[in-house]
């Protein structure tokens, strides 16, 4: 007798920095919506909330998934808990600078220039599909989060003399993430590649 095939738990979810392989590659669209995806769902508002942030990509949870979360408000209690699964975004209009902070690189702030309106076409974690109209913090969220699902960070949007400011931050990261896996306080990256390949067989389909 074969036993089921059964999706394995997701565990512990923790918060991962940059240049941690799972925020630079492009997320799969999740084929369905389980207990394990409910239960990171869950997490990540608590490691958003604890970190203090606004919004925060499964990918930043090193999770290869089209999943992001958001509450403007940064807290448990106030705001809404916004869920978006396999996220698209369409009609961008108008421009708007900003600065923007990411969890995945603590410590760096920036301005950045993206659309001031645009239309996001989800599905929420009960499955069903939802449409909005986002302008202000909201619709920037939206993008910053969404951009993490095609492997981009907000870095990736500065002009070049911002870029090239935010380079030496971005090369310290990478020293002390080497850093930590010469160590081994982090697998090595086929380790986190493999693991990704793994996570990614388990919930999406073969797009
Ligand atoms: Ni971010």
């Amino acid at each position: 007798m074969t036993s089921p095939v059964e999706s394995s738990r997701l565990g512990r979810l923790e918060l991962v920095e940059y240049p941690h392989p799972a925020l630079l590659r492009r997320a799969r669209p999740l084929a369905r919506i389980d207990d394990a995806v409910h239960d990171a769902v869950e997490q990540m508002f608590e490691i958003m909330y604890q970190a203090g942030g606004i919004g925060l990509a499964a990918t930043q949870v090193a999770l290869p998934y089209r999943l992001f979360i958001v509450n403007v408000e940064a807290r448990p209690d106030a705001g809404e808990e916004l869920v978006f699964i396999n996220p698209v975004l369409s009609r961008p209009r108008g421009n708007a600078v900003q600065e923007e902070g990411c969890l995945s690189l603590p410590g760096l702030r920036m301005d950045v220039r993206r659309p001031e309106r645009i239309v996001v076409k989800a599905w929420s974690l009960t499955g069903e599909p939802f449409e909005a109209d986002l302008d202000g913090l909201l619709a920037r969220v939206v993008q910053h989060e969404f951009d993490h699902l095609e492997g981009r960070l907000f870095t990736d949007r500065l002009p070049d003399a911002a870029a090239l400011e935010a380079r030496r931050t971005l090369d310290t990261f990478r020293e002390v993430f080497a850093g930590k896996q010469s160590r081994g306080e982090v697998p090595v990256d086929a380790e986190l590649l493999a693991q990704l390949d793994r996570l990614e067989a388990e919930r999406c389909g073969n797009a």
